[in-house]
């Protein structure tokens, strides 16, 4: 039986069979094995089975479809309390995590041949969700302080002058993805008047808003005057685990109502739901402030990794949180051809094309994950992504008193 002469047209490219994770494993959201507090996550398992698991005889926990009413209640505090958003319980929606939340929202708003408008270095997950959507991605140029607005400006009167109005502009402004920075409030506050005068919805993705350890912290574009029509997502897969699926969107209803009718699974996992509600519910700040302390403490060895194996060669902006850095090598350095040969040395990265809408930007650039290998696996994975890539392309050079892998 030909059973692949009857996929449908559209059918996605075949996923290869999971071989296990690389020795040094660069790729991935994943979190810090150490930082997963199974001790009270099991308490917290025990204590809610108990007290409420006769529930789980009903579809969506005799609390609606939007998901469990604790987890909503915690996730509208958290909302008001740290990103200044006004959410009620029921103005969130619990997800299967927050890529669950991308497809509804693209569900509900992207057909072929629309316009979209992203960073022009962001995460490789929606450029391959955008692709196969058939839509035209226009990405802006970042800095230091995020999307530039007034590139974004300048695009948006181009693509007015041609009547597109693009669906929204999707936008990681608390630590970017793959750049790890924070956008200020006065650039927020510009976006958002970008986004009135040429009414085009923001798409806001904060995936990793509760893991900035340094500097300021400003509002979510939801949460800023005008902020009101945003369509906002969150997760929990960065501050405890991406194993649990966990995410949330918070947006108008017009929005909301319609991602429910979208969201066909009958219902997000409970018992995760549940856990992480009496979990998260005591310990919020403690375990985000210890994982926080964790994570900064990888990134500075990564850094210091990068500095002794590739001196100059590696260049990196110090990241304001987060679980990742994005560095940019020479340009004799090609990161997509570099990647088949760190593979079958165990090492494993992200090249910076996969994560940019113009390939020319970031053909000599590369993500690396932190949270998952301890200390000496960064200091050993770096070490031996030296030796491969001095290999492969003469970068770092080895000559004089520069390190050696
Ligand atoms: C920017 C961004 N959005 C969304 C996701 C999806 O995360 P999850 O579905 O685990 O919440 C990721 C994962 O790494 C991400 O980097």
């Amino acid at each position: 039986m030909d059973l692949e002469a009857a996929f449908a047209a559209t059918t996605p490219p075949a996923a290869a069979r999971f071989q296990g994770f690389p020795a040094y494993n660069f790729v991935g959201g994943h979190n810090d094995p150490a930082a997963v507090p199974t001790a009270a996550l099991a308490e917290s398992a025990a204590r809610v089975l108990l007290a409420e698991g006769h529930l789980l005889a009903t579809y969506g926990l005799d609390s609606g479809p939007l998901g469990h009413l604790g987890l909503r209640r915690f996730v509208a505090a958290k909302l008001h309390d740290q990103r200044g958003i006004q959410a009620a319980p029921d103005d969130v929606l619990i997800t299967s995590g927050s890529l669950q939340a991308l497809d509804l929202v693209n569900e509900l708003m992207l057909e072929p041949g629309d316009t979209v408008i992203v960073e022009q270095l962001t995460y490789g997950g929606m450029l391959t969700r955008l692709a196969r959507k058939g839509v035209h991605v226009v990405g802006i140029p970042l800095d230091e302080h995020g999307l530039d607005t007034d590139a974004l400006e300048v695009e948006l009167e181009a693509l007015a002058a041609r009547s597109i109005r693009p669906k929204y502009v999707y936008i990681v402004p608390t630590l970017q993805n793959p750049t790890a920075t924070v956008m200020p409030v006065h650039r927020r506050e510009r976006l958002l008047a970008l986004s009135h005068r040429f009414n085009v919805p923001i798409f806001e993705d904060e995936c990793y808003a509760d893991l900035v350890w340094e500097g300021d912290w400003p509002p979510a574009l939801r949460g800023l005057a005008g902020g009101e029509h945003v369509i906002h997502i969150g997760s929990f897969s960065k501050s405890l685990a991406p194993a649990l699926r966990l995410g949330y969107v918070s947006a108008p209803w017009s929005v909301l109502s319609r991602l429910l009718a979208l969201k066909t699974d009958a219902g997000t996992p409970a018992i995760e739901q549940m856990i992480v509600a009496d979990y998260f519910g005591q310990h919020f700040e403690t375990h985000v402030r210890d994982l926080k302390a964790r994570l900064a403490q990888k990134c500075e060895v990564l850094m210091e990794a990068l500095a002794e194996q590739f001196g100059a060669a590696a260049e990196f902006q110090r990241p304001k949180g987060g679980i990742f850095l994005w560095v940019k090598l020479p340009e004799a350095v090609d990161t997509k051809a570099l990647e088949a040969a760190a593979l079958a040395e165990g090492v494993a990265f992200n090249p910076g094309i996969e994560w940019a809408t113009d390939a020319a930007v970031a053909r000599s650039s590369l993500r690396l994950c932190y949270a998952l290998p301890d200390v000496a696996t960064i200091r050993a994975g770096i070490a031996k992504l030296a030796e491969i890539c001095h290999r492969e392309t003469g970068v770092p050079v080895r000559s004089g008193n520069l390190p050696r892998a």
